[in-house]
């Protein structure tokens, strides 16, 4: 029988750095009323000068083979879209820095939606017996890529990491990923961007144009799709595995903006207080969210063994994902 992809730890990290709405007052045309009322945003962290994705990536996997201890990873999966280089990859750095070297290790690049494809990669690697326990990571430093000038970008976005171990089980452990969706559209792919870096428009040895190597993002445009299309791919999963919405107990969306969250809720019949909503203390980090919320909800014992949990997300690209199962008992690690 196919081997299913089972939730086995997880762990999450988020630079000590915490930046207030007031902070970025003082250097925007912004105030701490609108990022709050049309974000729900209060605070994000982020990094220190001379870090970069992999340190935060390696805290928050080390926290996750903690929380799956005695489990050993034997692949390694990163969901990023602020990799450390343009090449290589930064997952086999991360492999080797946590110990385990010598095991596949790949990027995953689909923005805000790239946990939920990583962890299909993952129940990928299971499913074809390449791999027994998957160490699945979504970690970003976006502040790297952002714009400091750029009002409608900066409040928006932050720093992080979280991870989960996947290990081989059967479909009716709690843990179990019992169904999930991905799509891809990519006549929206200019909504969300970075110009420059890529073949597209490469390094020629000059500088580039003003501003091409920094994300740019179509606001209100990716808000209707974001609500529209986490809505659409959860409805999908929730039909494969037989819920109906009212069976969701945690309903763990990507944290981009609170009003996208309950939007979601609204769309699907399911109340806005089953929502885990973290990103009033550290805003938007793309792959990173899901783990995140997820590891936040756990902590403030919101979230317990055998509650039904369906993951959504939504990002550039543009992409989105979702999944389903009972939550399984993990154990954090500080
Ligand atoms: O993670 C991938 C998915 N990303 C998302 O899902 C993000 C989706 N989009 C959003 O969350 C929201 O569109 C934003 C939070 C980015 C913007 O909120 P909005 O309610 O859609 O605002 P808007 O872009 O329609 O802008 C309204 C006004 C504009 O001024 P005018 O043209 O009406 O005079 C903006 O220039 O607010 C202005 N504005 C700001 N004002 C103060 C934009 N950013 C700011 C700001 N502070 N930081």
């Amino acid at each position: 029988m196919t081997p299913a992809a089972v939730i086995a730890g997880l762990g999450a990290w988020v630079p000590r750095r915490v930046v207030t709405n007031d902070m970025l007052a003082e250097e925007l045309d912004t105030s701490d009323e609108w990022i709050r009322s049309r974000t729900g945003i209060v605070t994000r962290h982020v990094i220190e000068a001379g870090m970069a994705t992999s340190d935060l990536a390696v805290e928050a996997g080390k926290r996750a083979i903690a929380s799956a201890c005695p489990l050993r990873p034997d692949a390694l999966v990163l969901a990023t879209v602020t990799p450390d280089h343009p090449c290589p990859a930064t997952a086999p750095a991360v492999a080797t820095r946590l110990g385990l070297d010598g095991i596949p290790a790949m990027d995953v690049a689909a923005v805000c939606s790239g946990f939920i494809y990583a962890l299909a990669v993952g129940a990928g690697l299971i499913a074809t017996e390449q791999a027994t326990t998957v160490l699945v990571i979504g970690a970003e430093a976006y502040s790297t890529i952002l714009d400091p000038q750029d009002r409608t970008t900066r409040p928006i976005f932050g720093d992080g990491a979280g991870a989960v171990v996947l290990r081989a089980g059967h479909r009716s452990e709690p843990g179990a990923l019992l169904g999930m969706d991905l799509g891809s559209d990519g006549s929206g792919a200019d909504l969300i961007q970075v110009m420059a870096g890529g073949s597209r428009q490469r390094g020629t040895g000059r500088p580039p144009g003003p501003g091409d190597h920094y994300f740019r993002m179509r606001g209100r445009e990716v808000f209707q799709q974001a609500v529209f299309h986490m809505a659409d791919t959860s409805c999908r999963v929730l039909k494969k595995v037989g819920w109906q919405p009212e069976d969701v107990d945690w309903l763990v969306a990507h944290q981009a903006n609170v009003r996208i969250v309950h939007a979601v809720c609204a769309q699907m019949g399911i109340p806005a207080a089953r929502a885990v909503v973290n990103l009033d203390r550290v805003g938007n980090t793309s792959a990173a969210s899901i783990p995140l919320a997820l590891a936040d909800a756990v902590a403030r014992g919101q979230l317990r063994a055998d509650q039904r949990v369906l993951l959504t997300a939504f990002g550039g690209g543009l992409t989105w994902g979702a999944a389903a199962l009972h939550w399984p008992q993990v154990h954090l690690t500080p």
